[in-house]
Parts: C-alpha cells; sequence; structure tokens
C-alpha cells in the first residue's frame, strides 16, 4: 500500500513504454514541390468509383450507429471467397484485428515471435499486450520456417507471419506455411497477415484459407487498404476458427467498423474489374520498375507484392539516405528502412506511370547514369 502511495502519476502496464511507436510512410515534402507518396504501399489507381458512391451515399446515415456485427459486409466477403460469414470478424483495419488477436491471447510471461524484417507492428501489439516479441533470422530476406520453429518455447503463444511479407516482398510457398503449421504445438496461434495476397501471382502461393479451415489454431487477416484503395476508411478482416471468432467478438469495441466502410467496402469487393485494373497496373509497373531501377546498377530485391526494396551502396554521398534526401527534393516520396534493420535500402511502393517514370529518372540522375525514361 506504502509503495502505491509513492506513485506519483498513473503508469501503464509493463511493456508499453518499450514500445518504439510506428512512423508511418512520409506524405509531406518541401514546400512548394509535387508530391507522389510512394511510402505506404497505397494504390495509384485509388478506390472503385462503385466504392467512392457508396461511401458518398453513406453521408445521410452519418447518425446512425452501425450494425455491430457489419453483417452485410461479412456476407460480401463470404461470398466472394466461399467462406461462412460466421467465420470472419470486420475490425478498424487488419491492425485493429492484429492488437485484438494480441490482447486476447498474450499476456505477461507470454512470448510471440516474428521475423527479422517482419512487419512493425508484430512488436508493437506485443509489447502492447505486456509479453515479449522473440525476433528470428531470415534467410536471404525470407522468412525461415526453421528458424521460427526452433524459436519456439514452452512460452510461445503467437508466430506472427506477414504473407507476403512488408517490407522484403518475399513470400513462403504453401507448403512450407502449412510445414510451420504442422511444426508448431495446437495451443500457438499462427496469424497469416495476408495484407498483399491480391497482388500475388503464384501457383504455390495461398493466402491461407484453406490452413485456417482445417486447423483450429490458424487466422488469415486481409485488408481493405492496400489493392482495394480503402486505406483511409480503415477496414480489415479476418478468417478464423470458430472458437478464435468468439473470442474476438467479444473484446473488440461493439461498433468497431464504420457504416461509410462497411458500404465502401461491399462495393469495392463487387468491383472485380477495379481489382483487376489494380492487378494489371501492379504486374506492368513493379517488373518495369524492377529491371529499370537493376539497369542503374542498383540490387532490387524480388516481390511479389506492389512495392520493393532497393539496395544502395554504402559509400558517403550514395547511400539509402543520401538517395532518400534527393528524390525528396523532386517530390518523390520513398520509405526509409532503417527501422526495419535494412538501412541501405529504401522501399518503393508502385505508383502510377507517372510517379514511376519521375523515380527512374531522378535515380539515373543520382547515379549519374543515363535512363531511358
Ligand atoms: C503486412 C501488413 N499487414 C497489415 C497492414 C495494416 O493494414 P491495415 O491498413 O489494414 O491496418 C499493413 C500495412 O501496411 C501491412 O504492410
Amino acid at each position: 500500500m506504502a509503495s502505491e502511495n509513492m506513485v506519483k502519476r498513473p503508469e501503464p502496464q509493463r511493456g508499453v513504454l518499450e514500445i518504439e511507436p510506428y512512423v508511418g510512410g512520409r506524405a509531406s515534402a518541401e514546400r512548394g514541390t509535387r508530391i507522389f507518396k510512394l511510402s505506404a504501399n497505397e494504390t495509384p489507381l485509388g478506390p472503385s468509383p462503385r466504392a467512392k458512391e457508396a461511401f458518398a451515399a453513406a453521408a445521410d446515415k452519418l447518425h446512425l450507429y452501425p450494425d455491430g456485427g457489419a453483417l452485410g459486409l461479412r456476407e460480401a466477403i463470404a461470398a466472394r471467397y466461399g467462406l461462412n460469414a460466421d467465420r470472419i470478424v470486420c475490425g478498424a483495419g487488419s491492425d485493429e484485428l492484429l492488437h485484438l488477436l494480441a490482447q486476447a491471447y498474450l499476456g505477461e510471461g507470454d512470448e510471440a515471435i516474428t521475423t527479422e524484417h517482419g512487419f512493425l507492428v508484430y512488436p508493437i501489439v506485443t509489447k502492447a499486450a505486456g509479453a515479449t516479441c522473440v525476433t528470428v533470422k531470415e534467410t536471404a530476406l525470407h522468412a525461415d520456417v526453421d528458424a521460427i520453429l526452433d524459436a519456439v518455447t514452452p512460452k510461445t503463444k503467437i508466430v506472427f507471419l506477414a504473407n507476403p511479407n512488408n517490407p522484403t516482398g518475399s513470400y513462403l510457398p504453401a507448403d512450407e506455411v502449412r510445414r510451420l503449421q504442422q511444426g508448431l504445438r495446437p495451443g500457438i496461434l499462427l496469424i497469416l497477415d495476408a495484407a498483399y495476397s491480391e497482388y500475388v501471382s503464384r501457383n504455390d502461393y495461398e493466402a491461407g484459407i484453406e490452413l485456417v479451415a482445417t486447423s483450429e489454431n490458424v487466422v488469415m487477416t486481409r485488408t481493405f487498404s492496400k489493392i482495394y484503395g480503402l486505406a483511409a476508411l480503415r477496414l480489415g478482416w479476418m478468417y478464423a476458427p470458430a472458437h478464435i471468432v468468439d473470442v474476438v467478438n467479444r473484446i473488440r469495441g461493439p461498433f468497431n467498423v464504420s457504416i461509410p466502410a462497411i458500404e465502401a467496402g461491399i462495393a469495392a469487393m463487387a468491383d472485380t474489374d477495379h481489382v483487376d485494373a489494380a492487378r494489371q497496373h501492379n504486374d506492368k509497373w513493379l517488373r518495369w520498375l524492377s529491371e529499370e531501377i537493376s539497369k542503374l546498377g542498383y540490387e532490387t530485391v524480388p516481390s511479389v507484392g506492389n512495392f520493393f526494396l532497393i539496395r544502395f551502396p554504402k559509400e558517403q554521398g550514395r547511400t539509402a539516405k543520401d538517395a532518400d534526401a534527393f528524390l525528396m527534393k523532386r517530390g518523390l516520396i520513398l520509405r526509409q528502412m532503417t527501422s526495419y534493420g535494412l538501412p541501405d535500402c529504401l522501399r518503393l511502393s508502385v505508383g502510377s506511370e507517372e510517379a514511376n517514370r519521375l523515380v527512374v529518372k531522378a535515380l539515373a540522375e543520382f547515379a549519374g547514369v543515363k535512363a531511358a525514361v
């Protein structure tokens, strides 16, 4: 009691002050410069016009609470992917779902595993739940199933795997993900974060639907922020076994997804032409950018997402930081990767044709090479 009286102000629970606050992709450059934001893996095509219409129409309902269960949206998602709507939970971005899963399944003394260059939200949600984040080595910028399994201890409760991973752009084939799941104790939750799955066109890739449907310890999270172009609305969903759906529904806010998000999400999901166009744009320009930037002498890391890493030399004046400053002056905003343990890389999101050409031109200038754009 006496020691309680010594405390001068409210203290957060253990772990919270160890969190490095998440710093998102920058959105501004020097005043007066036209800006191309290529730092947050947003889609250059923007949202479906049908989603914009649905969003605008939702203005008439701003005084109403949303349907707390987001049933219409869950049914739209279920119909699109052939799922049971009861096994879906929607959230304010997949970030919220990651937080809820960590809150529900982690506590003091527990461990969650993530990989060396994994998405930075995983350590945040882990520490916010009072647990410890164990980071395992990757092999050539790919998650390493054996390394993950070797890191499992009796304290492990969650394994986070972004597939494909941000920022590396690498992915694990379905048989590797299955091997990972089979190597985990049934009491360990495997979270497959498939935020970029709609961009992947590889025969050996699966987002995780099958694995969720056939096991009791796998959850797949998805987002409307990337290919659907609804990042501003904060909308994500997860597909999970019934017992996990029940747990998350008990702790989530009762109205965690807004009416404009629900209605724009339903419309976005129905506009498959828009999604196809976004995928085609990405396929074409991801290839073009990687090839052109490689021709300038930079290593580009192969990616199945809508972004990729560019590696810069360590020589003064030619580093990733120097390149970033050079590009920023031209309104081209990329993402620095120091916080991801990749200080000699910048991450570039695939942009509009105009932005892509400007990036290659500016990088050619920076490298002192002539570009064919
Ligand atoms: C791997 C990964 N997962 C999840 C998210 C979060 O997405 P949302 O906007 O749905 O919260 C991102 C966003 O950058 C991401 O890169």
